[in-house]
Order: C-alpha cells, then sequence, then structure tokens
C-alpha cells in the first residue's frame, strides 16, 4: 500500500515547539515510528510551510498510484480554502490528523476546513495520532 503523509507549517520545528501541546518528538521521530510499524507500505512523507507547495501535493495525488493520504495540514487545516479545495478533487481516503487536541484549545482551532472532507479525523494523541490515523487509513483503503 502507498500512503501519502503531508505535513504542514511549523511541524518540521516539532521536537521543541510547545511540547505541552505536541509532545517531544520531531517530525522525524514521528516519520520513523510510522515506516517501523508499517514496514510493508510505501510511506511517502512531505512537509512544507508553504500553502501553495501543499496544494501542489494534494493535487499531485490526483489520479496517482498513492492509495491514501494522511495529512497534518496544521495551521492551514483552519485557514486554507486553497488547500481544501485541492482535497475535494481526491478520490482517496483521507485521515486529518492533529497532534493536539483541537477542541481543547483556543476557539479559532476547533474548525478545520479539511475536516468534513476526511474520512475522519484524530486528534490529541501527540505523535500516537499517526500511527492511530494510519490504522485508519489502512482499515479504509483495504477493509481490514
Ligand atoms: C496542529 C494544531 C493546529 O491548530 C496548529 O496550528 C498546528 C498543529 C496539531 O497537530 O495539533 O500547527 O495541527
Amino acid at each position: 500500500m502507498k500512503i501519502s503523509i503531508l505535513n504542514g507549517p511549523n511541524l518540521n520545528k516539532l521536537g521543541t515547539r510547545n511540547p505541552e501541546h505536541y509532545g517531544s518528538n520531531t517530525l522525524q521521530d514521528i516519520e520513523e515510528k510510522l515506516q517501523d510499524t508499517y514496514p510493508d507500505d510505501e510511506l511517502v512523507f512531505f512537509q512544507s510551510n508553504r500553502e501553495g507547495e501543499l496544494v501542489e501535493a494534494v493535487q499531485a495525488l490526483v489520479e496517482s498510484d498513492v492509495d491514501g493520504l494522511l495529512a497534518n495540514f496544521a495551521a492551514y487545516s483552519h485557514s486554507s480554502i486553497a488547500i481544501r479545495d485541492a482535497v475535494e478533487l481526491l478520490n482517496i481516503p483521507f485521515v486529518e490528523v492533529h497532534l493536539s487536541n483541537i477542541h481543547a484549545r483556543e476557539g479559532f482551532r476547533e474548525q478545520t476546513l479539511t475536516g468534513s472532507l476526511a474520512d475522519g479525523i484524530i486528534t490529541g494523541f501527540e505523535s500516537q495520532s499517526y500511527i492511530l490515523g494510519m490504522q485508519a487509513l489502512r482499515h479504509l483503503v483495504t477493509g481490514q
């Protein structure tokens, strides 16, 4: 199974960024843990701080051989109509993840523009959100 894992702005700073919300793992730690947990899957990782690059990364999934999308669009989840419009083009399963519990923080984080297009959202389990998200995505793709 081939899965695209997209991460948005400031997630390249995990490890030192607000560990009370995001835990102490770096993005590299998270990516390695995902690959170790799912050694037979082809995981394609991409992080960007730029909205347009994330739009292009989502567009590249259309009519590709990728089976599913696991994404944390970070702050753009709450604000980017452009990323939402790109996600709308997809016809593969999509699971949205957040490290922190977006419902237990500032009000502006409660709504995600991309979330209503997701098959489901995992929020609040720090780096484990990604593992749970992958589990959910595999379930959607394989039916198991
Ligand atoms: C986040 C939550 C967002 O509100 C925030 O802007 C992030 C990270 C999370 O993973 O908890 O950058 O997506």
